[in-house]
């Protein structure tokens, strides 16, 4: 073995082992007193023995090392007591090798290290690399001679079968932190293995069909064609016993490697929890916050996985964002959180494809009615992925979760029912200390309808009962008299059973179904001294209600079903329930740092009543949801901050959360159900008339409401008062930027509302403002554009009405070019929109048709779909008008049928023009004449001016070809030159000019 040899080709796999050390005490000593002939007969008879002694216990000599050696239990073969087996054979280690030789001469005395963890086996299966070799080897170094020290995660995983003392914490070379030392001192008695209290895995009975089909499924799986598989069935029907086996085989025969990613009841909303936590208990709990790629990679390649920095990025930087600080303000106009997402899921995929490159991988998602929806997105991209790949996907469910895509999401569905009645009698027999009565396999298998843990817990009950009777009649009348009528009493009963351990057992099932012991001595300690709860946890593990299991954090332990979770925490008085949640809600608001994610911490404080903490948590979480782009996350938790703030109490101040939350809403209203929605329009009113109505502090620290507020205008003229409203208040803005942002509304809507003048001067002020540093993330965040391209856009609109077109030409010129230097694909588009609209203003139809090509190549690579919606409206429009018609009016509608479905016009007088002009082309007058109308009383509606003195006209013209009398036609054209000329925009006013001239001369024809 060799611990830090860079060479080492770590190709192999990473497997939990425990590794055992031994060595003679005083060898040389020996060897001075003792004939060198005798001596090496010593040595080898004793390396006989102790060769002997550890295969006896299934471990693995790896080495003989001197006068010592170093073996392994849970390699090759793997078991699940290899912890035990390895204790064992230490036990045996010193007794026999310390017997008397030959009836007289002394044995030899021997120190012994145990240690479990994880290690890499390299794939010649000759060095095995990690902690647990190197500890194994201190730990024997420190021993007392003829003594046993183990680690702490052996001690933890045996205590249950041995006595213990505690030593000391010793500081240990190559260890940081000092390390507590145990020392075995012999088997515990009065723990009989196969008590039925100690619960030993019971023999998997019947399921030989389900079990077949996933042994194809892996074999399959193992030559390269991977494969999807759910199994569903009600709680404890048998699904991760089913998957247990699998992963039992697969171990037994080295056929590859599993891995388990827990799905968990109060998680549903936080994205990504089975992963996150798998690799948190992978690697560590810093190996993800320390948001950095490079440490992620080398943790991973510290276990023999390498995967490349682009698969690490996203993978840490989900993982870390997690406040506003990190995020700014948050708008449903940005994409890139929705790009980001898929990113991420990509990541985690091929980060799971990778362990599969080196080894078939069986990944197990356990009860997936608990996944969130990016789990759930990372499962069909894992399914789709695999096909090609040694890998096979098993997932768990209490039920097929709704809809037909779910159908089809995995290859293969197992459905569990209850055991047969041979299997069931096949179980009870293993399970029933002495022969089972006569009836009683029947009476367990109506009562429980197969369900095994039904059937077990209710084995165990009347097992426990001495004088439980010997007929249906006697234990129906056992379970009447206990109350029993379910699995969830029955399981309270056993809690009963244990005593006042059960207590311990209740009180941790406020933490959850997984917790830490010292987590649990932190929320216990004004009750109980830490001894005690050591030593009542060692008896929940010995009852089988608590299971453990070792991660990179320590151990952990475990109910050993989410139903007897469940069932302590609905046995725990209401007040003893309430005191742990506000104990666990005080060391978290204490500041403590339990690591606890929000969605949790919301869940204990809302318990204990804390509801303005529990809001905030929510709000947290949401957050750090709408980041990951798990908007239907954040909108529960949102509903969850609200419910809670409405019973905080009157005189706590809430304002400053609840506007927090609205702004959150707002977004998550946006992405959910539509910018333009009802809803979304609401949540932004009421959150500005809160804020208004409170007054005081800077508004610059709430224009993100104000921004949202102006966006949900239902039409412009409501958004030209609310722009004036964001000048007015954010003119006491601190923060130049939100100044600027408000110029930004602004110049948008005056230009909306024909208002040149207004627009131009609310470019020049606000481009003032203008830094390029705030802008690379703000211009993600307001309007998905540049502040700087967008103001030199409008500003090249309104001087081309105004007929200052070199001046048009300039502003158009600058837009593009600093679209061309931010290198951000929505500016670009946004400066290429206007350059299309002005050309479009101006009839150039050329420019159009270049120009939309090049933003309709843009939109297609980005998938912006609004943008391409626009290319092919005004491209379509261009080319029927000057290149081939049909072509073009296709184009057109292929623009025009996208918008609708996406539902963004926000150019509708333009729009509903072209459509026209083309319908006049086509020779459908009355249906031109019809867009028109359109046009004018939806442009008259919204308050949308800058392109009605157009529609007037163009209007006139076309009734005037109907056979209007000139006189109508000549008011008509006289109101949109009168409007053009009021407007300032005098390109439209010469226009309408020219056509009264026209009529003048007595020709209305073009
Ligand atoms: N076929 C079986 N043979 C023996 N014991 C079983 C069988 N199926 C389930 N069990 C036992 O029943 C209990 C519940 O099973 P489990 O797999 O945890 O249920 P689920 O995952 O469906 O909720 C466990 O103790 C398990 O060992
Ligand atoms: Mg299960």
């Amino acid at each position: 073995m060799n611990g830090d040899d860079p060479r080492i080709e770590l190709s192999g796999e990473r497997r939990q082992v425990t590794a055992l050390f031994y060595d003679i005490v005083g060898s040389t000593e020996m060897l001075e007193r003792s004939d060198p002939e005798d001596f090496s007969n010593i040595v080898s008879v004793f390396h006989r023995t102790a060769m002997a002694i550890i295969q006896e216990n299934n471990g693995y000599l790896h080495q003989e090392l001197g006068d010592g050696g170093c073996s392994y239990f849970g390699y090759p073969m793997q078991f699940e007591d290899a912890a035990e087996k390895a204790v064992r054979a230490a036990l045996a280690l010193v007794e026999r090798c310390g017997r008397p030789r030959k009836g007289r001469e002394p044995g030899v005395k021997l120190r012994v290290g145990v240690a479990t963890g994880m290690v890499v086996i390299s794939a010649d299966g000759r060095e095995i690399i990690g902690t647990a070799p190197v500890l194994a080897a201190r730990l024997q170094a420190e021993a007392h001679p003829n003594s046993i020290f183990v680690s702490d995660s052996t001690y933890q995983l045996t205590r249950g079968s041995f006595e213990y003392g505690f030593i000391k914490h010793a500081r240990l070379k190559g260890f940081s932190e000092p390390v507590p030392l145990w020392q075995v001192s012999g088997t515990r008695s009065g723990q009989d293995r196969f008590s039925i209290s100690r619960r030993p895995e019971a023999p998997l009975q019947g399921r030989s069909a389900e079990l077949g089909v996933l042994r194809r499924a892996w074999g399959k799986a193992c030559s390269g064609r991977g494969h999807s598989l759910v199994i569903v069935g009600d709680g404890g029907i048998g699904k991760s016993r089913l998957v247990a086996e699998l992963r039992r085989e697969i171990g037994m025969n080295n056929s590859g490697e599993e891995r388990v990613l827990q799905c968990h009841l109060r998680l549903t909303n936080r994205p990504l929890h089975p992963l996150l936590n798998y690799l948190e208990t992978l690697l560590g709990s810093e190996a993800l916050i320390e948001r950095d790629a490079s440490a992620f990679c080398d943790r991973l390649a510290a276990i023999g996985i390498s995967v490349s920095k682009e698969i690490a990025r996203p993978l840490v930087a989900f993982a870390a964002a997690k406040t506003r600080q990190a995020t700014g303000y948050l708008q449903s106009s940005d994409k890139s959180a929705r790009r980001f997402r898929e990113q991420v899921i990509a990541a985690a995929a091929e980060l799971l494809f990778v362990f599969a490159d080196s080894k078939p991988q069986l990944l197990v998602f356990e009860d997936v009615h608990w996944a969130d929806s990016m789990t759930s997105e990372l499962i069909d991209r894992l399914s789709e992925g695999c096909r090609n790949r040694a890998m096979l996907i098993v997932a768990t469910s209490r039920r097929l979760a709704a809809g037909n895509d779910d159908r089809e999401r995995f290859s293969t569905t197992v459905r569990l029912s209850g055991l047969t009645a041979g299997a069931m009698t096949d179980l009870l027999v293993s399970l029933w200390k002495g022969p089972l009565p006569a009836g009683l396999a029947q009476f367990i298998l109506d009562k429980s309808d197969g369900v095994p843990l039904f059937a077990e817990e209710l084995a165990m009950f009347l097992q426990r009962r001495a004088a439980a009777g010997t007929t249906a009649a006697d234990w129906n009348n056992l379970l009447n008299k206990s109350g029993i009528t379910s699995l969830n009493d029955l399981l309270s009963a056993r809690l009963s059973d244990v005593g006042n351990t059960r207590r311990t057992a209740q009180l941790a099932s406020v933490i959850g179904r997984e917790f830490g012991m010292s987590f649990l001595t932190r929320l216990l300690g004004p009750e109980k001294a830490v001894d005690n709860t050591d030593a009542e946890l060692t008896e929940l593990v010995a009852h089988g209600i608590l299971e453990t299991k070792t991660s990179a954090q320590g151990t952990i332990y475990r109910f050993r079903h989410s139903l007897l979770q469940e069932a302590a925490y609905a046995s725990l008085l209401r007040t003893d329930c309430r005191q742990m949640h506000t104990r666990i809600a005080g060391l978290l608001t204490g500041g403590e740092s339990t690591g606890m994610a929000h969605e949790l911490a919301a869940w204990h404080c809302a318990q204990a009543g804390m509801h303005l903490d529990a809001a905030a948590y929510a709000t947290k979480a949401a957050e750090a949801c709408m980041i990951r782009s798990a908007m239907s996350e954040a909108d529960t938790l949102l509903t969850m901050a609200e419910e809670q703030l409405a019973r905080v109490s009157k005189r706590q101040k809430k304002t400053e959360l609840q506007l927090d939350v609205l702004e959150l809403r707002g977004v998550v209203s946006a992405a959910l159900s539509g910018e333009g929605s009802q809803q979304t329009r609401r949540i932004y009113e009421r959150a500005l008339s809160i804020y208004r109505k409170q007054g005081g502090g800077d508004p610059g620290r709430r224009f993100a409401l104000y921004w949202g507020w102006w966006f949900t205008a239902p039409n412009v003229t409501a958004q030209r008062a609310r722009a004036q409203t964001l000048l007015n208040d954010m003119g006491e803005a601190q923060d130049p930027e939100v100044r600027l942002q408000s110029f930004h509304c602004a110049w948008a809507t005056n230009f909306n509302a024909a208002q040149h003048e207004f627009c131009l001067s609310c470019v020049a002020k606000g481009l003032e403002l203008y830094d390029a540093g705030r802008a690379l993330r703000n211009r993600t965040i307001y309007g998905g554009h540049d502040a700087k391209v967008c103001g030199l856009g409008e500003k090249a609109l309104s001087l081309s009405f105004m007929e200052d077109l070199p001046g048009s030409e300039r502003a158009i010129k600058a837009c593009l070019s600093a679209a061309e230097e931010t290198d951000h694909v929505g500016s670009l588009l946004h400066a290429l929109y206007y350059a299309v609209v002005q050309g479009r203003c101006q009839g150039r139809h050329d420019d159009v048709l270049r120009l939309t090509n090049r933003m309709k190549d843009l939109a297609d690579r980005h998938s912006m779909a609004a943008s391409r919606a626009k290319a092919d409206m005004f491209g379509g429009w261009a080319e029927a008008l000057s290149g081939s018609f049909e072509a073009g009016i296709r184009r057109f509608h292929e623009g025009l049928g996208l918008q609708e479905k996406i539902g963004t016009d926000d150019n509708i007088s333009i729009q509903l023009d072209m459509q026209s002009e083309l319908l006049e082309r086509a020779g459908l007058r009355a249906e031109a004449l019809n867009a028109l109308e359109r046009g004018v009383a939806e442009s008259v509606k919204g308050g949308q001016f800058f392109w009605l003195p157009e529609l007037y006209r163009r209007r006139a013209k076309l009734r005037a070809a109907d056979g209007a009398n000139p006189a109508a036609t000549r008011r008509d054209l006289k109101r949109a030159y009168d409007m053009a000329f009021k407007q300032g925009a005098f390109a439209l006013a010469k226009r309408a000019q020219s056509d009264l001239r026209d009529l003048e001369a007595g020709s209305t024809a073009r």
